[in-house]
């Protein structure tokens, strides 16, 4: 049946976020509402919110949440009510030539239930979910296939954060970057996704890991994840890096900020024939420039990472193992734990590069 739940709406983008109740349809063929337990605020939502990613409006944002099934529609054969589920924001239709060439991270077609109204506001207006899962409500309605099961012993609320900032941030390092046992990192941006590279290239056992911010309060929290060091960016930044690094660079620098600034300074710190990573998502207007020495003569890879370069059905089972053994700490990414209504707060100190993870926590699940 249709439902009337709280949602954080964004009617125009530029314009903050309101609490307002939307009316949810029921869950069509092989969907499923969801009651939202926890949803992470992530920089791509402040990006859509502010117009640097493009999101048709009104939008209901929010794509790193978990919460429980609370109704299946016909044809669902994998989940039933009550069952706990992280939302894969991403999800791949397994039969298009990325699908079945094991790049199911790529696929075109993960993206287009973003596209598509999945709910109307008070006045009958159709509104857009952010990222497809629309998570900054009290409920959602999704795909079955955007639904990944979590585990009883595994804390509801922190599996959250599995649904994009560790999948990204791990994956990049596991996948894209494919660091190895010695290797030596840096990582520019300790955000959410950021701490989880950090945790990644500890997990993949490099011997240094530099871990760069602007905002100080990052490196204690950096260390405590598995930073070897904590430095802050500035002109000497690659002269210090190469210092760590007995003076070559670092073999994998992994951006997870999205400005041309740090994708350059990424490129910048890793050693002649490493590799940048680019986890970032910036604006389209925001470009960078290469002199035509430069690329043949440091030999780099500039290579870019999307949702981890994962498969969540098959990576996300890992990551719980990680989470179970204690080599992945879920509960320290998270600096907040907030109200819906504090979301624009959460952007706020988002911007100004304060705390790691805001974690918006539901009530009455
Ligand atoms: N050098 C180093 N760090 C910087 C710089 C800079 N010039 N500018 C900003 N930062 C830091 C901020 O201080 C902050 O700690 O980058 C971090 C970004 O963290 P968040 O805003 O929390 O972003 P997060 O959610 O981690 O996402 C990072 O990944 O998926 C993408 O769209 C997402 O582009 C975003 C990136
Ligand atoms: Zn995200």
């Amino acid at each position: 049946m249709s439902a009337t739940v709280r949602a954080a709406v964004m009617r125009e983008v530029g314009t903050p976020l309101r609490i307002e109740e939307i009316t949810l349809p029921a869950p069509g063929p092989n969907q499923v509402r969801v009651r939202m337990a926890a949803t992470g605020v992530c920089h791509s939502d402040l990006s859509l919110a502010r117009g640097t990613l493009a999101q048709p409006v009104p939008a209901v944002l929010g794509h790193e949440g978990a919460g429980r099934v609370i109704e299946v529609g016909d044809g669902v054969r994998g989940l039933r009510i009550g069952d706990a589920v992280l939302l894969n924001w991403s999800p791949p239709c397994r039969g298009c030539w990325w699908c079945t060439h094991g790049e199911p991270y790529l696929c075109p077609r993960a993206g287009d239930s973003a596209t598509v109204a999945y709910a109307r506001l008070g006045d009958g207006a159709e509104l857009f979910p952010g990222l497809g899962v629309a998570a900054f409500a009290t409920e959602t309605v999704v795909a079955e296939a955007a639904c990944i099961p979590i585990p009883a012993d595994i804390d509801i609320e922190q599996a959250a954060l599995l649904g994009c900032a560790v999948l990204t941030g791990v994956g990049a390092v596991i996948h894209a970057a494919a660091v190895a046992p010695g290797d030596s990192v840096a990582v520019i941006g300790l955000g959410g996704v950021g701490l989880c590279a950090v945790q990644g290239a500890r997990i993949a056992g490099a011997s240094v890991i530099i871990a760069v911010d602007g905002a100080p309060d990052k490196a204690d929290l950096a260390r405590r994840l598995g930073a070897t060091d904590a430095l802050e960016p500035g002109p000497d930044l690659g002269k210090r890096i190469r210092a760590l690094t007995d003076g070559r660079g670092v073999d994998h620098a992994i951006e997870c900020v999205g400005r041309a600034d740090t994708i350059r300074t990424a490129w910048s710190v890793t050693r002649r024939g490493g590799q940048a990573t680019i986890v970032g998502l910036g604006a389209k207007s925001d470009t960078l420039t290469f002199n035509a020495l430069e690329v043949a003569h440091f030999a780099r890879t500039l290579r870019g990472s999307m949702y981890g370069n994962a498969d969540a059905a098959v990576d996300i089972p890992v990551l719980l193992e990680h989470v179970r053994s204690g080599r992945l700490d879920l509960a320290a990414l998270v600096t907040r734990r907030i109200g819906l209504d504090d979301v624009e707060n959460a952007f706020a100190e988002m911007a100004a590069g304060q705390g790691a993870r805001s974690l918006i926590v539901f009530e009455g699940r």
